[in-house]
């Protein structure tokens, strides 16, 4: 009998039990942007696409759009066509009639003992006109022109990149973190004209050298077969070098030195068209080359617009703080965009939540008066393991919180809303990718309950089905899993693949495309390679990746489900589930969990997991061991390394881990399970 996995087979049994909702708060209800449920009728198939029109109307066009979608060319469709629009306009000069001395962003520096920037509406006109007049008349950049920005948590990248958006110029922001490397392949595959970095910044408690990545990323793309003209220098502090790495003669030059000849000019924005692109933000899948997620002007900012006002609820007057980075999409989407769009005030924060300890972003959200927090289910993992007490000591209020960017175990969940929410903030769990520019599936706040584990139902306009692998609807209601997919088009969906369309539809389309020819968008529906299921009312579980999914004797078995299981024991703070070889299943599963601080690990501990998994699931998903780790490792955005667990596990070589955020851990396991 074969033991490979049925390709394609996209059904998944699942165990989980329902988890008991929980109400809004009527404070919260009664301050929503939208509580009203007549929203999913305006939004309804019937009235798609101009349902979208309300996002779009958001925002402030130079010319309408005369086509609220173009489909005629599926998957490659045109939304808000013929409208003309900008989006650096739109984050900043439009507020200024009324907002001018609002705060714009409040500039957190990693040392505790370092003041404060905050930077209002006005000062941030001013200092993205100085840098849009310099990248134009000093370095010549144009509409169309693609710029690569490897800058860290520091204003600096927010007003770089309404500064290329006022021009036109296409940005493509790489995570600070990320290597030379990683940056120079960034470089050569949008084609970037400048690289645009700074000397240094705070990140753990020290002061990094950041230059020297710039050097090693421009040697990487010369050799990709593409130099940028120049190399851009900002100084974290203006005028005085932090790195050990030379400026490069006639190539690196320090923006503080130039910038000042542009002071007070002020740069018309360029009138771009809705589909015109705004930037490229590229994704590492597990195979290939890194694609760039290329998105739209109007159709992506109508999208962070309209998220960002129903899903995040901001209002003008909100203390707003996501705890992402603005390397990553959520960055883009949700500290840039969309809050900018809204006029609100953020929290932009340079360092590392638990510097100097794991009480920082309580009392940075005391002394700013932040009253919605956004941050991601690793970071709560984190902050519980430091300490569950630790919250209950500020006295910040926050009315809403949200999580993203993997499923939130039911026990970790409870803790945010209990501890850090203190049972007064509602908790929205928004599903999205890079590549859908929002959010996609989420409860709206103050319209649904909340039911901690499950993303929500699908946002309006928004109409996703779980298919099987004949690419059949499966059931609301019927525990049984299969793919995620949405069936329709929206306005924040990436254009492409940068420079790959073929790769676009391969990665997105191919799988459940039901006719190649077809020119109607229903036969074109999008594959995000997710797990998921959908209970009876509506609301979405999602599983993990399908790549992840654990095939135990023809039994499929989600990670996220085996995770949640040993999060039901108390001490557990992190779990991580993978497939080991076995010779009579094909594969079992086995576990990695590490404890809250100061618990020993012990038999008694790894029994308890053990019997908490034969309980929620059953003997088929009987690990072959437990393995209580100090840490797991984690990709820079947090996201637990499955594969190369998988690979300590079976005794192979994990291969390159450099990348990871933490790649000492990796040793610290296979010691542990190769004794
Ligand atoms: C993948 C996308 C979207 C911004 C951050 C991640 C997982 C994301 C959730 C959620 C369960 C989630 C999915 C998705 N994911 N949010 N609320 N619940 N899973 O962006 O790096 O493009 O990753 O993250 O697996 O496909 P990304």
């Amino acid at each position: 009998m074969s033991k490979e996995k049925v390709p394609g087979s996209e059904t998944i049994a699942v165990h989980w039990r329902e988890e008991p909702l929980i109400r809004p708060q009527p404070e919260f209800v009664g301050q929503s942007n939208v509580s009203d449920p007549s929203i999913f009728e305006r939004f309804s198939e019937d009235n798609f696409p101009e349902c979208f029109d309300e996002y779009a109307q958001m925002l402030t066009w130079y010319k309408s759009w005369h086509q609220t979608l173009d489909s005629s060319n599926p998957p490659f469709y045109r939304w808000f066509v013929g409208g003309e629009i900008n989006a650096s306009f739109n984050c900043i000069d439009r507020h200024l009639p009324k907002r001018a001395g609002q705060v714009a962003f409040h500039f957190v520096p990693e040392p505790e003992d370092a003041p404060l920037v905050s930077i209002t509406y006005q000062q941030l006109y001013w200092r993205v006109n100085e840098m849009a007049a310099m990248l134009r008349e000093e370095f010549g950049l144009q509409r169309g022109d693609g710029v690569t920005l490897h800058l860290p948590m520091t204003l600096e990248l927010p007003i770089t990149m309404l500064a290329c958006a006022r021009l036109g110029v296409i940005h493509t922001v790489v995570f600070s973190g990320f290597s030379g490397r990683a940056c120079g392949d960034r470089i050569v595959d949008s084609q970037s004209r400048l690289l645009i970095t700074m000397d240094s910044y705070y990140r753990g408690g020290k002061l990094l050298d950041h230059k020297i990545k710039a050097d090693e990323a421009v040697d990487h793309a010369a050799e990709g077969g593409h130099t940028p003209e120049k190399v851009l220098v900002f100084r974290r502090e203006p005028g005085k070098y932090a790195s050990d790495t030379p400026m490069h003669d006639g190539r690196d030059v320090f923006v503080d030195e130039i910038l000042p000849r542009f002071k007070s000019r002020e740069i018309e924005p360029e009138h771009m068209l809705a589909e015109d692109t705004l930037f490229l933000m590229y994704t590492s899948g597990s195979t290939g080359k890194p694609k760039g997620s290329q998105h739209s002007t109007g159709g992506y900012l109508a999208y962070a617009a309209g998220t960002s006002k129903y899903v995040l609820d901001i209002h003008p007057d909100d203390v707003y703080w996501c705890m992402a980075d603005i390397g990553w999409i959520t960055g883009h989407s949700y500290i840039v965009y969309g809050p900018l769009v809204l006029g609100t005030t953020s929290v932009l924060f340079e360092g590392a939540p638990n510097i100097p300890d794991t009480g920082r972003p309580w009392r940075v959200s005391e002394q700013l008066g932040v009253n919605i927090l956004h941050t991601s289910p690793t970071a709560v993992r984190a902050l519980r393991k430091a300490g569950t007490e630790v919250p209950a000591q500020y006295k910040y209020h926050f009315k809403s919180m949200t999580t993203v960017g993997e499923p939130i175990e039911p026990e970790a969940w409870r803790w945010y809303y209990e501890a850090v929410g203190k049972g007064k903030a509602v908790i929205t769990d928004t599903w999205w990718q890079t590549e859908t520019g929002g959010h996609l599936l989420s409860t709206l706040p103050a319209i649904h309950d909340m039911k901690p584990g499950s993303a929500g139902p699908a946002l309006p306009g928004i109409y996703a089905s779980i298919l099987d692998d004949q690419g059949k609807d499966i059931k609301p209601g019927t525990s049984v899993a299969g793919s995620l997919c949405i069936r329709n088009p929206w306005p924040g969906r990436m254009l492409t693949i940068w420079r790959d369309d073929q790769r676009f539809i391969d990665t997105y389309y191919k799988r459940f495309c039901t006719n190649a020819e077809s020119s109607d968008w229903r036969d074109w529906p999008y594959f995000a390679g997710d797990g998921a299921v959908q209970s009876a009312d509506g609301y979405y579980r999602i599983l993990g990746r399908l790549d992840d999914v654990i095939n135990v004797a023809g039994h499929r078995l989600g990670t996220k489900e085996l995770e949640s299981s040993c999060l039901t024991v108390d001490v557990v703070v992190e779990a991580a589930v993978v497939a080991v070889p076995d010779e009579i299943k094909g594969v079992v599963p086995e576990v990695f969990v590490s404890l809250r601080t100061n618990i020993e690990a012990s038999e008694e501990i790894e029994q308890r997991i053990k019997q908490a998994i034969l309980d929620d699931i059953g003997p088929i998903a009987k690990p072959r061991n437990v393995w209580i780790v100090p840490d797991m490792p984690k990709t820079r955005s947090g996201k637990i390394m499955r594969r190369v667990l998988a690979s300590l596990s079976a005794k192979k070589d994990p291969g390159d881990v450099s990348t990871l955020a933490n790649p000492e851990i990796v040793e610290i396991i296979r010691v542990l399970v190769q004794k």
